[in-house]
C-alpha cells in the first residue's frame, strides 16, 4: 500500500472529482488505492504496456473507471489538465538533464496553474542505483528548483521505505504547487 502517497493526496484535501494523473503508474496499486477511497477522475500513464496490464487485472471490472495512457512521459503532450500529478520513483531515473527538461515541460502543460504536483524521489542519502539503473538523489530544495520558478514548495516528507527485500529506501516527497505558466 502506497501509504506516504495516499497520506500526501489526502493532505491536500481534494475534491473526489479532482483529475489526478500518477505518471509511471503502471504495477503500482495508488490508483486502486485512490479509487477506493472515492476519487472518480483517475488516469494513469507508463511507457510499459506490460506494468498498466498488471495494474488494470489488479481492478478488475473497476479498471474501466480510470483512464489508461501507454505513452512515453517525455514526449507527451497531454489533452487536458490535471489538478494533481504525482510521481513515485520516476524522475530519479532522469540522469540527462535534457530528459529532465522533457518532463518539467510534461508537467508544465498537465497540470493547471493551482494545481498540485507530489513527486517522489531517492532522499541524498539513498541508494544510487535502482533496478540496476543509475538515479540521482535529491533533497526537497534540489528536486523543486527542478520544475523552473513556475512551482513552489508546499510542503516536504522524508520516508524511510523499505523494500520487500528489506532494503532501506530514504526517499524525499515533495509537494509543489504550479503558480505560474
Ligand atoms: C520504479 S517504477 C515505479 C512504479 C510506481 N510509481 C511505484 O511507485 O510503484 C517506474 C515506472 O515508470 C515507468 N516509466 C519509466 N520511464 C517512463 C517514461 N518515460 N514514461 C512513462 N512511464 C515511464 C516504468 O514503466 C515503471 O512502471
Amino acid at each position: 500500500v502506497p501509504d506516504v502517497s495516499i497520506a500526501l493526496i489526502e493532505q491536500l484535501g481534494l475534491a473526489r472529482n479532482a483529475a489526478i494523473v500518477d505518471v509511471g503508474g503502471g504495477a503500482s496499486t495508488l490508483a486502486a488505492q485512490l479509487l477506493s477511497r472515492g476519487f472518480a477522475d483517475i488516469t494513469v500513464l507508463d511507457i510499459s504496456a506490460h506494468a498498466l496490464e498488471l495494474a488494470r487485472a489488479e481492478l478488475g471490472a473497476a479498471a474501466k473507471r480510470l483512464h489508461w495512457i501507454e505513452h512515453d512521459l517525455l514526449a507527451w503532450s497531454p489533452r487536458r489538465h490535471y489538478d494533481l500529478w504525482h510521481d513515485r520513483a520516476v524522475f530519479h531515473f532522469l540522469v540527462e538533464s535534457s530528459r529532465r527538461e522533457l518532463y518539467a515541460e510534461a508537467l508544465r502543460s498537465a497540470v493547471r496553474v493551482g494545481g498540485k504536483a507530489i513527486i517522489g524521489t531517492f532522499a541524498m542519502d539513498g541508494p544510487k542505483t535502482c533496478s540496476g539503473l543509475p538515479v540521482v538523489r535529491y533533497g526537497p530544495h534540489e528536486l523543486t528548483s527542478q520544475f523552473g520558478g513556475g512551482f513552489t514548495l508546499v510542503s516536504t516528507r522524508r520516508e524511510q521505505h523499505t523494500t520487500p527485500g528489506n532494503r532501506l529506501q530514504p526517499y524525499t516527497w515533495v509537494t509543489l504547487e504550479h503558480v505560474s505558466g
